[in-house]
C-alpha cells in the first residue's frame, strides 16, 4: 500500500541542467509536500544562477540545504537526524556550509542559528531570492536568516531548475501561502498569506515544459480552488479590486481551460482542492477536456461535524457529500482521494465512528492518513487539549487506513477487463521488464514494455489488480500521443 500512508519523503537532485561554467556544488534534499520539492527546484534555479550545480553527493557539496517541513512533530524530528548528518559529514569538510530552508526555519527562526548552532544559514519559503545575498554573509563569517514573509512574492519570474525529474512529469506551483486557518495547521504560519502567480508566468513555464518534452504537470497550492487573479495582490483584497480588474479576473476554472486548451496532449493534474472552495464549474470543466485528468484530492479531515467546526473546517458533512454527489454526477469515472486525521482533541468514538460512515459512503480510491500532532502556535495547539491517548489514536488510524485499504481494492477492481490510457512515467520497482504510469485517476498501472517508451500515452488492458496497482498488458498507443 505504498499511497496509503504518506511519510515525509526525501530526495536529492539530479539534473540536466548543470552548466560548465559552475564551480560549487549544491547539495538539496527536501522533506514534506509537493510545494516544497517545486521550491527546491526554485533554489536551484537562483543557485545556478550563482554559481551552483547541483551534486547528489552529499560528502563533495560546498552548500547543504535541506527543505523542511513542520507539518507534523515527526517530519521535524526526521530533518533534525539529517542535520546531524551533514554536521558529520562537515567535520570532514570544514569549508562546508549548511543551510534550513521552508516551514521549520520559518517556524524556529533564528533557534538553529543562535541556540543550537548547528547551521550557517536560515532561510524561510519567502526569501529565495535574498540566497546569494545570504550566502556572501556567510563567506564574511556572519550568521545568515531570512524568514520575511511576503504578500507578492510567487517566483513567477523563475524558471525553476527540475530536480529528481523523469523528464516526464512535472510541477507548477500556482498560489503560495493560505488563509484558511484550520485549526490543527502551521502551514498559515509558516508559508503566509494566499497569493496567486499570474497566469501568463504559468503557461510560460507550461509551454517552456512541452517544448522540454514534458507530458504531465500537476498545478499546486494549498488550495488551488481558490486561485484568483485580478492584476492584484492578496486575495482578500479583491473586494476593493476595479470592475476592469474584476471583469477580466482569472478564477481556477478558467486558469485550468486555458492549460488544458493550450496542451491538448498534455495531461493536467492538479493539487489540493479544499471542499469549501471547489466550485462547479471547475467541475464542468474537467468533464469537458480529456487531458484534465480525473482525480480530485479532496481532504476532509474527520467525518464529524462537530470535529470539522472544531477544525474551523468550513463545511459540513452534508455539504461534502453534496459536492461529491455532484463530482459522481459530472463526472462518473473520477476518482477521489482524501487526507485524514485520526484523534484530533475531543473526537469521541461516535466522530471516530462519523468518520468511517463517511469513507464508507465516498469510498476513495487512495487517501493520506496521519494521527494529530500539536503544532505550537496553531489555534488548537493554543486553545484545545491533545486529549486523545496516543493508543486511542493509534487505534483509530489503523481502523481509517484498514478500511481505505478495502475501498482501495474496491475501486482497483472496478478497473478490471478496463482499457484505460497509461502515461509511462519509469521502469517499475519490482521488475526491469515492466514499466510503470498512472491512468487517468491517478491509479499506478504496471505492464509488460515492448515498444514502448518513458513518455508515451499507452492503452493498457487491466487483467489484474492489487489494493494500490493495476496490472495489464499493453494493447495501442493512447488517443494522447
Ligand atoms: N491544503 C494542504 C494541506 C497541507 S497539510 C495541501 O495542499 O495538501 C497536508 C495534510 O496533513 C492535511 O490535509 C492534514 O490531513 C495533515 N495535517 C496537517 N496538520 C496536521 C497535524 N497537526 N496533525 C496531523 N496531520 C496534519
Ligand atoms: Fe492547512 Fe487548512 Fe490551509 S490544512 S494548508 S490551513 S487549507
Amino acid at each position: 500500500m505504498e499511497k496509503i500512508i504518506e511519510e515525509e519523503k526525501q530526495g536529492t537532485s539530479l539534473v540536466k541542467e548543470n552548466s560548465r561554467e559552475n564551480s560549487k556544488k549544491l547539495y538539496i534534499e527536501s522533506y514534506g509536500c509537493q510545494m516544497n520539492f517545486s521550491d527546491s527546484e526554485i533554489v536551484a534555479s537562483i543557485l545556478h544562477k550563482d554559481g551552483y550545480n547541483t551534486t547528489q553527493e552529499l560528502a563533495e557539496a560546498d552548500l547543504v540545504l535541506v527543505n523542511t517541513c513542520s507539518i507534523r512533530d515527526k517530519a521535524e524530528q526526521t530533518v533534525r537526524k539529517r542535520l546531524e548528518k551533514y554536521n558529520a559529514v562537515k567535520r570532514d569538510n570544514p569549508r562546508m556550509k549548511v543551510g534550513v530552508l521552508g516551514c521549520m526555519a520559518e517556524r524556529l527562526k533564528n533557534k538553529f542559528l543562535e541556540e543550537e548552532k548547528i547551521v550557517d544559514l536560515v532561510v524561510g519559503p519567502d526569501a529565495y531570492k535574498d540566497l546569494p545575498n545570504l550566502l556572501a554573509e556567510v563567506e564574511d563569517g556572519k550568521d545568515a536568516i531570512n524568514v520575511v514573509l511576503s504578500k507578492e512574492e510567487t517566483y513567477g519570474d523563475i524558471s525553476p531548475v527540475r530536480l529528481l525529474s523523469n523528464g516526464v512529469s512535472a510541477l507548477v506551483s500556482i498560489t503560495r501561502g493560505c488563509d484558511n486557518m484550520c485549526t490543527f495547521c502551521v502551514v498559515p504560519f509558516t508559508r503566509g498569506r494566499e497569493r496567486s502567480r499570474d497566469p501568463q508566468s504559468i503557461m510560460g513555464e507550461v509551454n517552456d515544459l512541452w517544448e522540454k518534452g514534458y507530458k504531465e504537470i500537476t498545478l499546486l497550492g494549498q488550495n488551488v480552488d481558490s486561485y484568483l487573479w485580478y492584476g492584484g495582490g492578496l486575495k482578500k483584497d479583491y473586494k476593493d479590486a476595479s470592475d476592469m480588474q474584476k471583469a477580466t479576473a482569472v478564477h481556477f476554472a478558467g486558469l485550468l481551460e486555458m492549460v488544458a486548451k493550450a496542451h491538448p496532449k498534455m495531461r493536467i493534474r492538479f493539487s489540493t482542492s479544499n471542499p469549501q472552495d471547489m466550485t462547479l464549474d471547475v467541475i464542468e470543466t474537467m468533464s469537458q477536456y480529456e487531458n484534465i485528468c480525473k482525480n480530485i484530492h479532496l481532504p476532509v479531515q474527520s467525518g464529524s461535524d462537530r470535529i470539522l467546526k472544531a477544525m474551523n473546517r468550513l463545511h459540513t458533512r452534508a455539504e461534502y457529500f453534496t459536492l461529491v454527489d455532484n463530482i459522481k454526477r459530472i463526472i462518473p469515472e473520477c476518482s477521489i482521494s482524501q487526507d485524514m486525521i485520526a484523534g484530533f482533541p475531543s473526537e469521541t468514538e461516535e466522530d471516530h465512528q462519523d468518520t468511517l460512515s463517511l469513507m464508507e459512503h465516498v469510498k476513495y480510491a487512495f487517501g493520506f492518513m496521519f494521527s494529530y500532532s500539536e503544532r505550537p502556535g496553531t489555534v488548537a495547539g493554543r486553545k484545545m487539549e491533545d486529549d486523545v491517548p496516543e493508543d486511542v489514536k493509534k487505534r483509530r488510524l489503523q481502523d481509517i487506513i484498514a478500511l481505505q485499504q478495502k475501498h482501495s481494492r474496491y475501486r482497483t477492481e472496478q478497473h478490471l477487463g478496463e482499457i484505460e490510457e497509461v502515461l509511462i512515467e519509469k521502469e517499475s520497482k519490482k521488475s526491469d521488464s515492466q514499466w510503470s504510469g498512472r491512468n487517468s485517476q491517478g491509479i499506478t498501472v504496471v505492464f509488460t514494455k515492448k515498444h514502448y517508451k518513458v513518455g508515451d500515452y499507452v492503452k493498457v488492458k487491466i487483467e489484474d489488480c492489487t489494493s494500490a496497482t493495476l496490472i495489464g498488458s499493453p494493447v495501442a498507443y493512447g488517443n494522447l500521443q
